[in-house]
């Protein structure tokens, strides 16, 4: 066995790659992101009314019943999965995580959704509640805020009917079922494209 790297062998490295590609071939990728939206089912809500188990359900619920596509209903099911371990970049992580599958405006709305919900902390005591207004004219602004007032902000609701994550099973399994997209890091833009993070 290897305890480096470079000591690895081409013997070691045809185990792994062979490995990886099983493992990789036996549960799809939304089917690893539900598994850990699975896993929050009972975490603690912090002192919000429901937990971010409940407000991803409500969300993508929510986006699914107005009618929207599949993808911003994974978007929506997805967005605040990293904030179980990262709060001040989920945004950029949700992205990061979903980055090969989604769209560049979808991208975009992941990252910057962050600074677009703090629009409607109107009472608490420290955000800037105009942090999107730096993004006004932006080509996707207008989907982003969209997407923050009528799915996001309002979904800490308790007596609002989310669907169970079971619902959305299939609508993950047929947005995963795509050929595979080219290997790329996450948030890296794409030719053409313009930095995910912007100023
Ligand atoms: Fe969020
Ligand atoms: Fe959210």
């Amino acid at each position: 066995m290897f305890r480096t790297l470079e000591e690895a062998t081409p013997d070691d490295w045809r185990v792994i790659i062979e490995a990886e590609a099983a493992d990789r071939l036996q549960r799809s990728t939304g089917e690893r992101l539900l598994g850990l939206l699975a896993s929050m089912r009972d975490a603690d809500p912090l002192g919000s009314p429901i937990n971010l188990y409940a407000h991803s359900l409500q969300t993508a619920t929510r986006a699914l019943r107005a009618g929207e596509d599949d993808e911003l209903v994974i978007v929506s099911l997805f967005h605040d999965l990293p904030e179980a371990f990262s709060d001040n970049h989920h945004g950029l992580l949700a992205a990061g995580l979903l980055s090969p599958w989604i769209s560049e405006r979808r991208e975009w709305l992941l990252v910057q959704h962050v600074d677009f919900q703090q629009f409607h902390f109107v009472n608490h005591p420290r955000p800037d509640t105009h942090a999107r207004d730096r993004f006004a004219g932006h080509p996707f602004y207008a989907e982003t805020e969209h997407f923050c007032r009528v799915y996001d902000q309002n979904s800490f609701d308790r007596d609002y009917a989310a669907l169970p994550l079971e619902e959305f099973a299939p609508i993950v399994a047929r947005f995963f079922a795509r050929p595979r997209p080219p290997l790329r890091p996450p948030c890296a833009p794409r030719a053409g494209r313009r930095a995910l993070v912007a100023k």
